[in-house]
Order: C-alpha cells, then sequence, then structure tokens
C-alpha cells in the first residue's frame, strides 16, 4: 500500500480511498501543499530584489528623456511655438532614432512600469506591498493612464498610414500640432497635458527619493548635492515651481498663438486626435 501512494500521488487518487489509507494520504498532500507554498514563497522572495534593482536602473534614462521631451514646451515661454519645435527636433535626435527610442525611451518605461507592478503582485506575504494609496503608486498609475494616451495619440496615430493622416512625418509633426489640439479641445487638453505633465513630476519627487535613499544606503552615489536629505515640502515645491509651472506657462503661451500652418495640415492633426477615445467622447 504505501508504495502505491507514492507511485499515485495524485490528491483525486489518494482522496478516493477510504479508511486510515485516505486520511494518511490527506495529511501527506496537505504537506506537500504547504511544502509548494513555501517553495513559492521563497521563489518570490529571490526575484523581489531583482525587480527592485529593474525599476531603480531605468529611473535614470527616465528622468534624462523627461528633461530633454520637457525642455520643448517650456521654452515656448520665451521663443513660442517655432522655438519648441526647434527644440523638439534637436531632441528627437537624442531619443527618437530608430535605436535611441527603444533603448533609451519606450523599453527603461515599459520595463520601470511592468517590473514595479510585478514586484506589487508577486510581494510574498511576509513582504508586503507599499499600499496603493502611498503617493509613490497614485502618481505611477495615474502617470501610466495618461502617458497611454499621450503615446497613442503623440507617437503612434500620427505613425498610421491611413487617410487623411498619412503618416505625419517628424518634420510635420511639430509644436502645431499641439496647438491645434490645445485650440480645438482646449478643456481636455489642458487636462490632458497637465494631469501628464503633474503627475508624472510628483512621482519623480516621490520615486526619486526613494531611490536616492537606496543608493546613498549602497554607497552609489557620490555627488553630495545627491546624498543631502532635503525635506518633502521643499522637493515638492521646487518640481512645482522649477518644472510643472513653467512647462504650463509653455502650453499658455501656446494655447495663446494663432495658427501658422495649413487648413489641410490641420485636418491631418484633428484626425489624429479623434482616433483616441479621449478625444471623441
Ligand atoms: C506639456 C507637456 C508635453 C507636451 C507638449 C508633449 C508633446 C509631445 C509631442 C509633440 C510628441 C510627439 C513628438 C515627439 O516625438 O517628440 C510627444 C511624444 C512623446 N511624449 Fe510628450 N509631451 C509632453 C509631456 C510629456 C510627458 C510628461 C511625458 C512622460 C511622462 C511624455 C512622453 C512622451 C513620449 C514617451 C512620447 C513618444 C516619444 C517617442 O516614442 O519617441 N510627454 N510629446
Ligand atoms: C513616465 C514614466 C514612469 C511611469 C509610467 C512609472 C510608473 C510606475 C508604476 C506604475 C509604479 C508602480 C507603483 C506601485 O505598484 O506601487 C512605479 C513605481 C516606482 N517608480 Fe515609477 N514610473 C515612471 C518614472 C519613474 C521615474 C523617472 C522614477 C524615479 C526618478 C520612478 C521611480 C519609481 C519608484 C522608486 C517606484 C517604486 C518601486 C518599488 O516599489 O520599489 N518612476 N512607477
Amino acid at each position: 500500500m504505501p508504495a502505491l501512494l507514492v507511485t499515485y500521488p495524485t490528491p483525486f487518487l489518494r482522496l478516493s480511498d477510504s479508511g486510515s489509507f485516505g486520511s494518511a494520504a490527506l495529511i501527506y498532500s496537505q504537506s506537500h501543499l504547504r511544502e509548494d507554498m513555501s517553495s513559492n514563497e521563497g521563489y518570490r522572495a529571490k526575484i523581489l530584489p531583482i525587480l527592485t534593482r529593474t525599476v531603480q536602473y531605468t529611473t535614470p534614462f527616465i528622468s534624462v528623456f523627461l528633461l530633454v521631451h520637457l525642455s520643448a514646451p517650456a521654452l515656448a515661454n520665451v521663443g513660442g511655438s517655432s522655438l519648441a519645435s526647434q527644440t523638439m527636433l534637436l531632441g528627437r535626435e537624442y531619443y527618437q532614432t530608430a535605436l535611441s527610442e527603444p533603448l533609451l525611451v519606450l523599453g527603461p518605461i515599459g520595463i520601470h512600469a511592468a517590473s514595479a507592478t510585478l514586484k506589487r503582485l508577486l510581494s510574498p506575504s511576509g513582504q508586503p506591498p507599499r499600499r496603493l494609496t502611498h503617493p509613490v503608486s497614485v502618481t505611477g498609475y495615474a502617470t501610466l493612464f495618461f502617458l497611454t494616451i499621450h503615446y497613442l495619440t503623440h507617437r503612434y496615430y500620427p505613425a498610421l498610414d491611413i487617410p487623411p493622416i498619412d503618416s505625419l512625418g517628424p518634420a510635420e509633426l511639430d509644436y502645431e500640432f499641439v496647438k491645434a489640439a490645445l485650440r480645438t479641445w482646449p478643456i481636455r487638453s489642458w487636462l490632458l497635458y497637465g494631469g501628464l505633465v503633474f503627475f508624472s513630476i510628483m512621482h519623480v519627487v516621490d520615486g526619486g527619493a526613494l531611490v536616492r535613499a537606496a543608493w546613498v544606503q549602497e554607497g552609489r552615489i557620490f555627488a553630495s548635492f545627491l546624498k543631502k536629505q532635503y525635506s518633502r515640502r521643499k522637493r515638492l515645491a521646487l518640481a512645482l515651481g522649477g518644472v510643472v509651472l513653467p512647462v504650463m506657462t509653455g502650453v499658455y503661451a501656446l494655447a495663446n498663438e494663432p495658427s501658422m500652418t495649413f487648413a489641410s495640415m490641420t485636418t491631418r492633426y484633428l484626425s489624429v486626435f479623434r482616433s483616441s477615445f479621449a478625444y471623441r467622447l
């Protein structure tokens, strides 16, 4: 009989037997279940530090992209859409080549968001994830929401080779495109640009502090100004006043500029935005 137990270890066979053999088999199956669960927890505990490192090491790439990308709307304060477009054109040399777009922008953002979410889903019971209402989590998922709409309307749909969009080329997609959206859908454009900039920068403030703290502890940070611990209030004020405000006043300058493009191009721009549910609602 014990030999049978080892030969047929499926719970169905064991539980279908009767008497003391049945209960012995039940204990056997329960202890195996416990072993499985603890090895599963062990596996999760091992994978967690790998995910944490992946989340951390993708952040410098995303931060540099944000700095380059947001310089364009911020410079609209001094030179309007013309300077914003020229700055974006220069920036694209860094982040929109065949190699740099997947390696420096889309890859790091996708891997960062996926690893951070996986970390939450795989956390073993002994190491629960931070609560969903934590500022890093709220701003992380809010950024993901706004960024999905932004990426589709500003990068994916413009490339579609269908009339009347007819695949907008890099020279055709300049800040006249942003102005067309601001003019046609002022409220939702303000909400979508404002939401994206606000939540992503707030996420960098709190997420950046976590990464900084971990790297200072591990001795990976050498610059003394990065080692200095600023209060959260000070960091929020710096980020709001130094980044969010100039970017959004730049958007204001763009919204108040008259259109400087052909009507046929405006039709193509608007049809890009109408491809998204966010502009059709
Ligand atoms: C008011 C603020 C913003 C404006 C006016 C703006 C404008 C644009 C424009 C015109 C494009 C298409 C041209 C290009 O590829 O550069 C674009 C693409 C993109 N934007 Fe923004 N953006 C803003 C904020 C942001 C923020 C805060 C993020 C990230 C959190 C972001 C992420 C992206 C990404 C990932 C692309 C696609 C880039 C690529 O694949 O090469 N944008 N944006
Ligand atoms: C636009 C790009 C970004 C997106 C879409 C994004 C998205 C996310 C998401 C969805 C989470 C998961 C939150 C949770 O489950 O609790 C997260 C976590 C995090 N993010 Fe970001 N993030 C971005 C950029 C950044 C940047 C630039 C930094 C730092 C400078 C950063 C630092 C962090 C940190 C430290 C965490 C916590 C990870 C952990 O639990 O260990 N993120 N992010």
